[in-house]
């Protein structure tokens, strides 16, 4: 357990009364190096971890960090196959990248997908935490979210790579490898993603009007990987949302290339 060195100067009764922070740690289970990054949202005034938004992570590695109660919007991922000698940006990487290079931009330094999200929304105020694993932006890399608490874990084991539908397909590294598998929206499957079936946009945009069975190649994800969300609005699977109670102050560890 790391906690800031700051939080050693509260008395126990302060702390519990501001909230306590918990400890993610993210693990990189791969056998090559990946760089993890870390995004928080900023349409609300949100807490954010006093941690850096993005590392590089040889394999069998971890990193601990401290995150805050009230991370209310917050994601992880990893980038793959990075070389920010140039140019360091959102292109840096086959998949994943940010703009700010190998250190995202608190601002605006989202992941280029495809990529494979660890989403949380943790709450102050006595509300459960909500988290999940994401394959809305597209898979990049296997995933899992672990906790301390026995509460759900989400796993997705299976490389969706090799097997993934061609129009989906890549990105390729050099060796014609795919590192990645789109979204059906982001590979534009539907010819507008403005107002798509794929996408939940335009007269799509709402759980009523987009469902499952709009949404193409939705069952190569949900079959192989049923804890994550294959589209935006996977609630209705019952296997995409994940929540802990608050009274359980869990921490979290995501874990790429999780074990089979
Ligand atoms: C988050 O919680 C910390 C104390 O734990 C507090 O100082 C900070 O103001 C809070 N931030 C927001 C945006 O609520
Ligand atoms: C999506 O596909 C349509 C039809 O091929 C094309 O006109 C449009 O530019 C594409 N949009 C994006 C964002 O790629």
């Amino acid at each position: 357990m790391k906690l800031p060195v700051v939080a050693s100067a509260f008395s126990a009764s302060l702390l519990s009364s501001v909230g306590a922070a918990r400890t993610f740690t993210v693990y990189n289970g791969c056998p090559f190096t990946i760089w993890p990054a870390m995004f928080t949202g900023v349409n609300q005034a949100t807490a954010s971890p006093d941690f850096t938004t993005g590392w590089a992570a040889d394999a069998f590695t971890a990193v601990s960090f401290a995150v805050p109660d009230n991370w209310t919007s917050g994601r992880i991922w990893a980038r793959r196959d990075c070389d920010f000698s140039t140019n360091p940006g959102p292109n840096s990487c086959l998949d994943g990248g940010c703009n700010g290079g190998l250190v995202c931009d608190p601002s605006t330094g989202t992941g280029v997908p495809p990529a494979s999200l660890a989403e949380f929304t943790l709450s102050p105020s006595g509300a459960p935490d909500f988290y999940d694993i994401s394959f809305v932006d597209g898979y990049n890399l296997p995933i899992s979210i672990t906790n301390n608490a026995g509460c759900p874990a989400p796993v997705c084991a299976v490389d969706l790579g090799p097997n993934c539908p061609a129009p989906l397909a890549g990105p390729f590294d050099s060796t014609g490898f795919p590192v990645g598998c789109k979204s059906a929206c982001d590979a534009n499957l539907s010819g507008d993603p403005t107002f798509s079936p794929n996408c939940c946009s335009g007269q799509f945009d709402t759980p009523a009007t987009c469902p499952v069975s709009g949404v193409e190649l939705y069952s190569y994800f949900k079959d192989a990987c049923s804890d994550a969300y294959a589209y935006a609005y996977d609630e209705s699977s019952e296997s995409a949302l994940w929540t802990c109670p608050a009274a359980s102050q869990a921490d979290y560890t995501i874990t790429f290339c999780p074990p089979a």
